[in-house]
């Protein structure tokens, strides 16, 4: 029995490429091993509040106020959800280059030093280990390789500081060019998609 965290950070609802694609990745897994459990954060229609003065002690620090505590536990319950999962999910646009900010709030909160990542002498050392991700991005323009891309790279940059190095790419581009095209990449990612849950569990 496998268990999915899957963390959605749309804001296109039912028109989301990466939200279908996120999908397809949780329906054939479930086709695949109905036992699978799911656990499902929508972060556009849920956010959480981002950091500021008010309450990054939460996470950083010692929580004193009672915003700081909120935070803390807030924390707490996503790191908790994170270490239980066997295998990440998610699905993420490219916004300006990036990802949404709702999902860069995600990880301000799981990044907690001595939490779910140290240092040792050997430099940073991630500590959420034996996990799998599977990364669902769709962006409007094409997809080429190392131009622009802070979405991606940035991604696989989170993810392995805090040890999470077992990384698959589902890709879909040029998503704001035309319906032709934007149909065309996203058969192709759900193909791709198709092909790797199968070798995946087959593994
Ligand atoms: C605020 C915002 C910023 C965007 N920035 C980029 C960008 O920098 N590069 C790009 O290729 N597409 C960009 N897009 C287009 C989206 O990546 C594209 O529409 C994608 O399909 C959105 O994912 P979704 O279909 O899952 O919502 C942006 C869209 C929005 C709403």
């Amino acid at each position: 029995m496998s268990k999915l965290l899957v963390l959605k950070s749309s804001t296109t609802g039912p028109t989301s490429v990466s939200n279908l694609l996120v999908e397809d990745i949780v329906t054939r897994h479930l086709d695949l091993d109905p036992a699978t459990v799911v656990t499902e954060r929508n972060l556009a229609l849920d956010p959480l509040p981002h950091l500021t003065a008010m309450n990054v002690d939460g996470v950083r620090a010692h929580a004193v106020t009672d915003l700081e505590v909120e935070t803390r536990d807030a924390s707490d319950r996503l790191i908790a959800e994170l270490f239980d999962a066997d295998t990440l999910v998610i699905g993420a646009p490219m916004h300006n280059f990036s990802v949404p900010t709702t999902l860069r709030a995600w990880f301000d909160h799981v990044l907690r030093p001595q939490v779910t990542f140290g240092y040792s002498s050997a430099g940073p050392q991630g500590l959420v280990t034996g996990k799998r991700a599977i990364l669902a991005l769709a962006r409007g323009g094409p997809y080429a390789e190392g131009q622009l891309d802070h979405q991606e790279t940035y991604l696989r940059e989170l993810l392995a500081f805090i040890g999470i190095t077992d990384v698959e790419v589902i890709r879909a581009g040029r998503t704001a060019m035309g319906p032709e095209a934007r149909e065309a990449s996203t058969a192709a990612a759900r193909a791709d998609i198709a092909g790797l849950i199968g070798q995946r569990l087959a593994a």
